[in-house]
């Protein structure tokens, strides 16, 4: 992490997935970060707590996510919370505004969750706050929701798109390592180190939990409400590249659940 002197981090869904992974880093290399959620009596729907929590803090980040996937529910939530966040962070002379958001979020609008999503991009880049938007592939943690929303019984049929899917470990490094550095006033893309067909990230997860569910590989499936082309999922050129194999992290993940 490049630490540019001690800074106050307020952490949006500090108590989630990647936010609880940020708010130790963070805190690990010197900064006060302060998990924020409605856990902590932060809630940025209905705005408890929200003004008091960005009081003197130089960087927000938000790792939060909507409880609900659904379009209408993860539209109020996106909008509601970040218009929130934004006026109170404006009012609060926050100088840096993080969020985490998706890889290609632009090209799966046909589904109402990556609407929201852009919805959200779109108020922070408008906001006239310095800004920097983390875009993550998929987490490796993520792979058995995939394979769930796209079961039917005992089957699962899933796309073939390719995908280079990222450790949630390494997600919160990227976000960490940006909360302390410059503004970057637009996307820095992130992702794991290897592109694989979709259907062969659940076979390989399946395989590793004696999942007995079929895979069948189908290329019109769609993925939460939006048929793949082989790059919808893949970052550009330009994404950093982080290093964690998925077979070595799963093999890790087995045998900490076996101990
Ligand atoms: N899953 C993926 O593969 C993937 C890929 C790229 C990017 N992302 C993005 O990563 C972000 C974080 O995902 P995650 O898996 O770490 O999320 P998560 O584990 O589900 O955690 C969600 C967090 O949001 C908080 N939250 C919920 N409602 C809130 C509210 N009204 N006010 C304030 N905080 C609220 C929760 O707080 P409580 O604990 O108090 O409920 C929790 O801390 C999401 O925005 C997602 O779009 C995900």
């Amino acid at each position: 992490m490049t630490a540019t002197g001690s800074l106050k981090v307020v952490v949006i869904g500090g108590t989630g997935l990647i936010g609880s992974k940020v708010v130790s880093m963070l805190g690990e290399h010197g900064h006060q970060a302060i998990a924020a959620s409605p856990a902590t009596g932060v809630n940025t729907v209905t705005g408890e707590g929200v003004t008091e929590v960005l009081t003197g803090v130089d960087v927000v980040v938000d790792v939060s996510n909507s409880p609900s996937f659904d379009a209408g529910p993860a539209m109020d939530f996106f909008t509601t919370a970040t218009g929130n966040l934004l006026t109170a962070a404006e009012s609060a002379g926050v100088s840096h505004y993080v969020a985490l958001s998706v890889v290609g979020t632009d090209r799966l609008l046909a589904s109402g969750y990556f609407r929201a999503k852009q919805a959200q991009e779109t108020l922070i880049g408008d906001s006239g706050i310095p800004f920097s938007i983390v875009h993550a592939t998929q987490f490796f943690e993520f792979v058995g929701r995939i394979a769930d929303s796209a079961t039917d019984g005992d089957t699962i049929r899933i796309s073939s798109a390719l995908c280079q899917l990222i450790a949630a470990n390494e997600v919160a490094t990227a976000v960490a390592r940006t909360a302390v550095g410059q503004p970057v006033g637009g996307v820095r893309e992130v992702a794991g180190p290897d592109q694989f067909p979709l259907d062969e990230w659940v076979r390989v997860e399946l395989r590793a939990h004696d999942d007995t569910r079929r895979v069948v590989t189908d290329p019109q499936a769609p993925y939460f409400g939006v048929v793949l082309d082989d790059y919808t999922l893949l970052p550009g050129d330009d994404a950093l590249a982080f290093s964690t194999r998925y077979p070595d992290w799963l093999a890790n993940r087995v045998a900490t659940a076996a101990r």
